[in-house]
């Protein structure tokens, strides 16, 4: 591999592997997420509003945070400020429904592919316990443990049934109301009012569609092809009668507001298998075909995060089955420490000398990116750009900064997953009426 300018550090023994790939271009979907591969070989940072264009959803502009900021009374997230949370479809119609009082709900989720969460798992889960303290509605939160199982070759259902647990524990410990979250497991919850809008939606949805859509072929198992029609049912309300009641001309029309990463979104580059959010765009579409009793059903609306990067630079998807690729949250202060020095891709120059010359780049440089995401203070993370873009801020000084941060974010989030126990689990997924004092209080009958 022939070494790059953007990749090397100051300091050799902070030197990152450097990330070198054929000429490219930008691809994202579920499994493969690349920013465009410059002449150099290095990967650049995935431009986010090709994104937007490609997918054909909004940006979030300047107008709508500030009428964000009057409807709710609340200073936007610091995601939303800087453009973490970027794009959305339809966040308009909830603010809308805000206004005047009336209910909507938020759904969000994870597949339990592993034992443990990394740090980028978290930025979604992170702005929804935002949004639902913002708000005041109830949360639901799916754990794809079928999907798991569906989309693997190679784990067990008992396998994932575990992940789903210790991974429910982790969602819990980001810091969720337990009055106002349920939690459910696909395996334990399809029945019932949930698996006749499963049925609803799989049935106006065509084999050949659902091939355009996802990208199925013949050897797909049916389980799979099948799949979408379970995590789409979520978004509508009268899948949850002992949260929204009984009578479905009533909850027909609450829309679900659902945050995801952009990954999770449809795209045109070719793919294996389908994504997240593919099935919502599918499932936006056959609700405004779908009446029940001359109600329409509600569209779930949108609101999507970009990435957290890998350690390995910008263009790169953290993944939960390479350990160096991403910070863990179960990682001890040493081993994050190490892996920020060791991996975190520097946008600083080849010298010391060049660097305070030149200056460092923020856009490539992951310690600088991380900051982004988890430093609150605005004016502090501002200093630290100009300096390093400066070359007044050098990389291991900037590294020391990102670490100190990740050791308080990881600790605090340990001490509150230390306390999490079966006992709280079996709480969150209890099925049981919730409690909320937003727009209209429960139970919505
Ligand atoms: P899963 O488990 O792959 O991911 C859970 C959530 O984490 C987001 N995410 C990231 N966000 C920022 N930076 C990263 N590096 C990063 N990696 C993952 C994902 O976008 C996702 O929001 N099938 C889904 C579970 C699901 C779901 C949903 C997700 C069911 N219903 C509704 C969102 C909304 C899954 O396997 O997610
Ligand atoms: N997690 C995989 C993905 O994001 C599989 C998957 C999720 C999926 N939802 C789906 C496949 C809906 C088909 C339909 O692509």
């Amino acid at each position: 591999m022939a070494t790059s300018v953007n990749a090397v550090a100051l300091d050799e023994s902070l030197m990152p592997e450097p990330v070198v790939h054929k000429q490219a271009k930008q691809t994202i979907d579920p499994y493969n997420v690349s920013g465009e591969v410059g002449e150099d070989g290095v990967v650049k940072a995935i431009d986010y509003n090709k994104l937007v264009d490609e997918f054909g959803t909004k940006k979030i502009d300047d107008e709508l945070l500030a009428r964000f900021e009057r409807v709710t009374g609340k200073k936007p997230h610091h995601f939303l400020r800087r453009g973490i949370v970027f794009s959305h479809r339809d966040f308009e119609a909830i603010l809308d429904r805000h206004e005047r009082g009336e209910p909507f709900f938020l759904y969000t989720g994870r597949g339990p592919s592993s034992d443990s969460v990394h740090v980028g798992h978290t930025v979604p889960f992170e702005f929804t316990k935002w949004l639902q303290d913002t708000f005041d509605v109830p949360l639901i939160i799916m754990m794809t443990d079928d999907e798991k199982y569906l989309f693997s070759e190679k784990r067990t259902i008992e396998e994932v049934q575990g992940y789903c647990s210790s991974n429910a524990k982790d969602i819990i410990a980001i810091g969720f109301d337990p009055a106002k979250t349920f939690i459910f497991s696909d395996f334990d919850y399809v029945g019932g009012a949930f698996y006749r809008n499963i049925v609803r939606l799989s049935k106006h949805i065509t084999l050949n569609q659902a091939r355009a859509i996802f990208g199925f072929n013949e050897s797909s198992n049916i389980g799979r092809i099948h799949f979408g029609s379970i995590q789409g049912a979520s978004s509508w309300a009268s899948s949850f009668p002992h949260i929204f009641g009984e009578d479905e001309t009533k909850t027909v029309g609450i829309p679900a507001l659902i945050p995801c990463a952009i990954d999770q979104d449809p795209c045109k580059h070719l793919m294996l298998v389908g994504s997240v959010s593919r099935d919502f765009r599918m499932t936006r579409d056959v609700s405004s075909r779908l009446k029940y009793q001359g109600k329409p059903y509600a569209k779930p609306s949108l609101i999507h995060s970009l990435f957290l990067p890998a350690l390995q630079g910008p263009g790169t998807k953290m993944s939960a089955s390479i350990d160096e690729s991403a910070i863990f949250m179960k990682d001890t202060p040493n081993q994050i420490r190490n892996k920020i020095n060791k991996y975190a891709f520097s946008g600083g120059k080849v010298s010391v000398e060049e660097h305070k010359e030149l200056g460092g780049d923020t856009n490539v440089d992951v310690a600088f990116q991380y900051l982004r995401f988890f430093l609150d203070d605005d004016d502090e993370l501002e200093k630290i750009r100009v300096a390093y873009e400066k070359g007044e801020m050098l990389t291991g000084e900037l590294k020391a900064i990102c670490i100190k941060e990740l050791h308080t974010y990881v600790a605090a989030f340990q001490e509150r997953r230390a306390k999490v126990d079966d006992e709280t689990v079996k709480l969150f997924m209890e099925r049981r009426p919730l409690k909320w004092g937003g727009n209209p209080r429960a139970p919505i009958v």
